[in-house]
């Protein structure tokens, strides 16, 4: 991985590795996750930095699913990190850095990742995922490098079965599939739960690579929630099913291995 890394930040000197979270947290983190150096930011002394994540932010979920100040204070940065890939204004497309009221100058967003720590240690449940710098696996490199940040072995999260990101996250390895979401989420008839093991660096790196992927037994169209929910009954009873990289085909289908 850590090749993979070096050679992500070599083909992208504009970007650096950053990360925001209340000071008392610094040092629980690893801040040189694969080799990478990442700058930390103490968010109460970084009051124009939280204000930039959150203005990101609003700008990737823009509907039912916008950040709450009070959520990104108590949830994000007290208990916790995000993750941060940062570059100069001038990389992000000229629009939306006006609709960020940016500067070519100021610094900026280019991706950011938080997971929240859980109870069972080791373990961390991803949140939210943004990128503004497409087509440069951002999202990708922002979600592993800030996993590492947070020494995780296992992750769970919330995924839309329609979402691009299901290919983003399929680079850290097959996706356990676990169930339906609990609660009330926005999104829960379209979304499921999903464990990724992390605790093998070397197929984390592979997946990262797109190397030895195993082969789907099963597509479903990402729309066909009908089929899906009989997924999600089946994870649930402990049938153990996976969505595997790259998540979703051209066609718009999960593709879904039945082991
Ligand atoms: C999802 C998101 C983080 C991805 O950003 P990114 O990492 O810069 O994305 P990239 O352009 O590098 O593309 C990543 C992958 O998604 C694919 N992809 C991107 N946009 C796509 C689209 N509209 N349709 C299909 N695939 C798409 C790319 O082909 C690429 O696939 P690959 O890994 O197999 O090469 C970004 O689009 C975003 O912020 N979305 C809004 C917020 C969101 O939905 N977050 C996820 C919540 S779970």
């Amino acid at each position: 991985m850590k090749t993979l890394v070096e050679d992500f930040f070599t083909r992208h000197p504009e970007i650096r590795l950053a990360a925001l979270g209340a000071g008392a947290n610094e040092s629980a983190l690893d801040l040189c996750p694969f080799g990478q150096k990442a700058q930390f930011f103490a968010a109460e002394k970084h009051p124009q930095l939280v204000e930039r994540y959150r203005a990101a932010n609003q700008y990737a979920f823009p509907g039912a699913l916008a950040l709450p100040g009070w959520v990104l204070s108590d949830l994000y940065l007290l208990p916790g990190v995000i993750g941060l890939l940062m570059c100069d204004a001038r990389e992000l497309k000229p629009a939306l850095r006006k609709k960020l009221d940016l500067t070519a100058e100021d610094e900026a967003i280019a991706a950011a990742y938080v997971a929240a720590p859980s109870v069972v240690p080791g373990l961390a449940i991803g949140v939210s995922l943004i990128s503004l710098l497409p087509a440069i696996h951002a999202g990708a490199w922002v979600k592993t490098l800030t996993i590492k940040m947070m020494r995780l072995n296992k992750l769970r999260g919330v995924a839309q079965w329609a979402n691009p990101a299901v290919r983003v996250h399929t680079r850290m390895g097959p996706l356990r599939v676990v169930g339906s979401v609990p609660g009330t989420h926005e999104f829960r008839s379209k979304s499921f739960v999903y464990e990724t093991d992390l605790s093998d660096e070397e197929a984390w790196a592979d997946a990262m690579g797109r190397k030895k992927e195993p082969p789907p037994t099963r597509k479903i169209a990402a729309t066909h929630l009908d089929e899906l929910a009989v997924i999600l009954e089946r994870a649930e009873n402990g049938e153990r099913i996976y969505v595997v990289p790259p998540g979703l085909d051209t066609s718009g289908n999960v593709l879904l291995r039945e082991e």
